[in-house]
């Protein structure tokens, strides 16, 4: 089939790609020319594993463009991929999308089947569709589905060949059954639904792992509370199948493009409809909190942030990902910088980034040991496998005062023993060893 994607952002550039793997064409479109010119030279304009070999590979079924005339002119289908961030309320912003409807709805010429892939509110595919209609300047016959993605960044190529699941939410047989077409050379599960559900299944999943995150963060602070230890209790939770052991590894909150924002989209929707949604709200409570919990105990080590240099270990909001949005280290670095520390960061990708945030008020290091060298204290913030694989003994040579806070429990409490360091993490027991 002739695709187009529109929106080339980690779900749109992921699909385009991997839908040209499977062997259809594809046409990626996107206003930012700087994007286009790169995709076109093989390169991928975000940090995604897998996905600039897949682009080379599949190059022949791929195009990328900006000229949306030509990408709606052959298409089949039309993905909008475009983003969908939160309000200052927290509602979703839809500008994109209908800016998006304004040009399919001129331009389009030919039957077509539109598929929205923005996390979008409830309700969404149906405006979406009555607009179009009621906007179509030629006569033609369009269909719209919602397809929500599932993947996750920095594994991104693989949820998307390996899919749990492909929820495909019509309301109508042909496009059910071209959608069913689309994605036939994909091996997952396909559910059926309608828009709505399959617009609820996107919020509801999302929402789910980050209330249990926000649980077993909780569960965690209470085991600092008892003596009780979270990596233990996560394992003994998770054995049993109804649980499950993924998303029950305590830290410093959920940050990322999607938790944050789909779990204050679904909020304030449920405020709307007058519906109490009360996990939804102490779960976006708890990672408020959580968040902070780190910086929360510096006081007890320096009574004044003034004269302390502190190193930070990671930035992203996760490893294997050069993205910053909602990243836990964000707040904590704002913070940090309002109280007069001085900083030292590093992190494997999400330093040219975080420069364009903070261009010159935090020095950048080369090293994790360049980091640490004459640091009062320690922040880690992200787990990147080459954080956990540190040579813990080195925090107690190169540091001025080995005080290292663990937002991820990258170690485990055994490296540390002997040495003479602080090691505070999450849910466990706070090692004192100066
Ligand atoms: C998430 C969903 O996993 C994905 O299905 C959806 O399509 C988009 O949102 P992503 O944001 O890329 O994907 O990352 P994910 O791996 O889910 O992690 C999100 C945040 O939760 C990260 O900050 C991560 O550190 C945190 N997290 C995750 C935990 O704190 N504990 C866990 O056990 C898992």
């Amino acid at each position: 089939m002739n695709v187009t994607v529109i929106g080339t952002g980690y779900v749109g550039l992921v699909t385009g790609v991997c839908l040209a793997h499977i062997g259809h064409q594809v046409t990626c479109l996107d206003v930012n020319l700087e994007k286009i010119s790169l995709m076109r030279e093989g390169k991928s304009p975000i940090y995604e594993k897998d996905l600039e070999t897949l682009m080379h590979q599949n190059k022949t079924r791929l195009t990328y463009t900006t000229d949306y005339k030509l990408a709606y002119s052959q298409a089949d289908v039309i993905f909008i991929a475009v983003g969908t961030p939160s309000n200052p309320d927290g509602s979703a912003n839809l500008t994109y999308i209908y800016e998006v409807a304004d040009q399919l709805a001129t331009h389009l010429d030919h039957d077509c089947l539109i598929v929205l892939k923005s996390t979008v509110p409830i309700g969404t595919t149906l405006q979406l569709h009555t607009y179009l209609l009621q906007h179509l300047l030629h006569p033609i016959h369009l269909e719209v589905a919602f397809n929500p993605e599932f993947l996750a960044q920095g594994r991104a190529v693989k949820d998307t060949l390996t899919a749990s699941r492909i929820v495909i939410g019509t309301e109508s047989e042909s496009a059910q059954k071209q959608l069913t077409e689309l994605y036939c050379r994909f091996n997952a599960p396909i559910v059926y639904t309608n828009w709505a559900s399959a617009e609820l299944i996107k919020y509801a999943s999302n929402n789910f792992l980050a209330l249990k995150i926000s649980y077993i963060n909780e569960v965690a602070n209470l085991c600092e509370r008892i003596g009780a230890d979270i990596e233990d209790v996560a394992t003994g939770m998770g054995l049993d199948p109804r649980i499950g052991k993924h998303f029950l590894q305590a830290g410093i909150g959920y940050g990322g493009s999607c938790f944050p924002k789909d779990t204050k989209a679904l909020y304030h929707l449920t405020k709307q409809l007058d519906e109490a949604f009360r996990t939804l709200k102490a779960t976006i409570d708890t990672n408020e909190a959580q968040v902070l919990r780190l910086i929360n105990r510096i006081p007890t080590y320096y009574p004044s942030y003034k004269d302390l240099t502190i190193a930070i270990l990671g930035l992203t909001f996760k490893p294997d990902t050069d993205d910053l949005r909602d990243a836990p280290s964000l707040s904590n670095v704002k913070f940090l910088l309002q109280q007069g520390a001085t900083l030292r960061a590093y992190d494997p990708v999400g330093m040219p980034n975080y420069q364009k945030i903070y261009p010159k008020e935090i020095t950048y290091c080369s090293s994790i040991k360049h980091a640490i060298k004459d640091a009062d204290l320690c922040l880690i913030f992200t787990e990147w496998q080459e954080i956990k694989s540190f040579d813990v003994s080195q925090f107690a040579l190169l540091m001025k005062k080995a005080i290292i806070l663990d937002g991820r429990n990258c170690y485990t409490l055994s490296q540390f023993k002997d040495l003479p360091v602080v090691y505070s993490s999450i849910g466990r027991t706070t090692l004192n060893q100066l």
